[in-house]
């Protein structure tokens, strides 16, 4: 049976931030300091948590100092607000992301909203989003720039291609249509409302599934020989890791596929560092 080849994003990630490491040293010689990530999360979600910490990790690990701010869930929007103001006027702070999601009594726009745009290394400030979709110089963000970078790692040229993106979030779906868009591909965005998904996926030479609903696309829905990029992170019966693509069906009819564990989350974090990186440059600069 031919088998489709594995995109391993932990190693693709580990590369990165090598570089990034590398570029930090570099940096810190040039200017006197290290780039300086704030990460803000509020109230206690396991998941939320875990990505901080790992997060963090990598800022360690790169060269990056972070500060990891912990808020009770209780924490007023108002109260998040005034730390945002305080980090954007903190000239030794490049870059601030304040986790998702947040509880429900806070207006996550309005916090997006209250991010400098040039410390918003998440890149979901609406400047940001405008300058993305305008073409301009502008804060990516990490996931679906992580995505590019793996479908890149794979050497099949995206111009022409058909791209299917099954999802759309303003932090995946949306703007990772974008940037598969900026590449020549012919880009269809599907969702939850989509009338016969699997008619829609199969003609994919490129799916990208950002949704969160557990071995929602199996082999039958895909086009032999696609390349196929999982970003979801779902938790099965048994309380393990798993993603929105059904691997063992999938994996048989794709060129090239993301594990989940191992393929985009670690990508994600890389783009972060890079993101990091950018922010404190694009400050020193001006
Ligand atoms: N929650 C899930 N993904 C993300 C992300 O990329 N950034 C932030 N800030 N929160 C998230």
């Amino acid at each position: 049976m031919n088998m489709g080849q594995i995109i391993d994003g932990k190693a693709l990630s580990a590369a990165i931030k090598d570089e990034v490491r590398e570029q930090v040293l570099s940096l810190e010689k040039e200017y006197g300091r290290r780039p300086c990530l704030c990460v803000i999360i509020v109230g206690e979600n396991p998941a939320s948590q875990v990505y901080v910490r790992n997060k963090v990790k990598a800022a360690e690990y790169v060269g990056i100092d972070s500060l990891k701010v912990e808020l009770p869930a209780e924490t007023s929007e108002e109260a998040l607000l005034a730390r945002i103001a305080a980090l954007n006027a903190d000239p030794g702070v490049d870059g601030i992301l304040v986790q998702l999601p947040l509880p429900k009594h806070i207006d996550e726009e309005k916090v997006i909203d209250a991010i400098a745009r040039e410390k918003d290394v998440d890149g979901f400030h609406p400047a940001n989003v405008a300058g993305l979709w305008l073409g301009k110089d502008c804060i990516v963000p990490c996931t679906p720039a992580g995505i590019v970078r793996l479908i890149d790692s794979t050497g099949v040229s995206l111009a022409g291609k058909q791209a299917v993106v099954v999802g759309r979030s303003n932090i995946v779906g949306k703007p990772v249509a974008k940037l598969l868009l900026d590449r020549n591909a012919t880009v269809t965005i599907a969702h939850s409302r989509t009338a016969d998904l699997g008619a829609v996926t199969s003609q994919a030479d490129v799916l990208v599934v950002a949704v969160g609903k557990a071995g929602l696309i199996t082999g039958d829905m895909i086009k032999p020989g696609a390349i196929v990029i999982d970003v979801g992170m779902n938790r099965d019966a048994e309380g393990k890791l798993c993603g929105d693509v059904d691997f063992a069906s999938c994996v048989e009819k794709a060129s090239w596929i993301t594990p989940v564990p191992g393929g985009v989350g670690p990508m994600t974090i890389a783009m972060l560092m890079v993101n990091t990186v950018s922010c404190f440059l694009a400050g020193r600069l001006g």
